[in-house]
């Protein structure tokens, strides 16, 4: 886990956001972060495991699949999959430290491949995976737009996607994160741009943390439904 390959240099200068999950020691401690997160975004109880069963149900089937874990980060989604049974999990994220410390807790499962790479370019063929999960990382993506393209270009037909996301609200602190450098869509916002982009839409949940499933719809199967 050395850098971005010269064609996956980002176009633009990182944002703080960004730059802040380079750093070596946001890797070492993000899982501790992570495992109470939607507690402390949602304001109750909501353990780590209640997301991976939500997860996990929504992208079914896992057994044998491809997915691909968009913004691994340390990997947790894609740990999670492939203890469900999926054969391999191609865990992407820009940021070195990152997929160093999502390479160390993956020992273990011969299904992890890292990928540094941008979600903005995945170096993926086309069709190529059966699911794509995207935990946290929609609120980091600068535009969301580049990334349907390209999580739909991989996905094969029918193949299930998942987001979790932390949803818009008044929060003087949300408008702090946003000028360093995240986005804070509405429930309504993402799924409209899914389904412009060919996904139909079959599962969400409102709240301050958001989640939306949906299927990547494929021109043949959309004049069939
Ligand atoms: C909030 S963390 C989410 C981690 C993980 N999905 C989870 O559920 O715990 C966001 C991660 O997305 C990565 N990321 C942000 N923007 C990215 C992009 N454009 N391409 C690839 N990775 C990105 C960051 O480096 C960071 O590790």
């Amino acid at each position: 886990m050395q850098e971005l390959s010269p064609d996956q240099r980002p176009k633009a200068p990182l944002t703080l956001a960004a730059r802040t999950n380079l750093w070596p020691l946001t890797a070492l401690g993000y899982e501790v972060w992570r495992r109470r997160a939607l507690t402390l975004l949602s304001g109750r109880p909501f353990p780590l495991e209640e997301e991976l069963s939500l997860m996990l149900t929504r992208v079914q089937p896992v057994v044998g699949r491809v997915f691909l874990d968009l913004g691994t980060s340390t990997g947790l989604y894609a740990r999670a999959l492939l203890e469900a049974g999926a054969a391999r999990v191609y865990a992407l994220d820009l940021s070195p430290a990152m997929l160093r410390v999502a390479l160390q807790k993956a020992r273990g499962h011969p299904g992890f491949v890292p990928l540094l790479a941008r979600a903005e370019a995945i170096p993926l063929p086309q069709a190529s995976v059966d699911g794509v999960v995207v935990g946290g990382s929609w609120n980091e993506f600068p535009d969301p737009q580049p990334v349907i393209h390209e999580l739909y270009r991989v996905l094969k037909p029918d193949g299930r996607l998942w987001v979790m996301f932390s949803h818009r609200s008044q929060s003087p602190l949300q408008r702090l994160l946003e000028a360093a450098g995240l986005r804070f869509p509405t429930l309504s916002g993402l799924m409209d741009s899914l389904t412009q982009s060919g996904f139909k839409v079959d599962g969400w949940r409102e709240g301050s943390v958001g989640f939306v499933a949906g299927t990547k719809v494929t021109m043949q199967s959309s004049v069939q439904s």
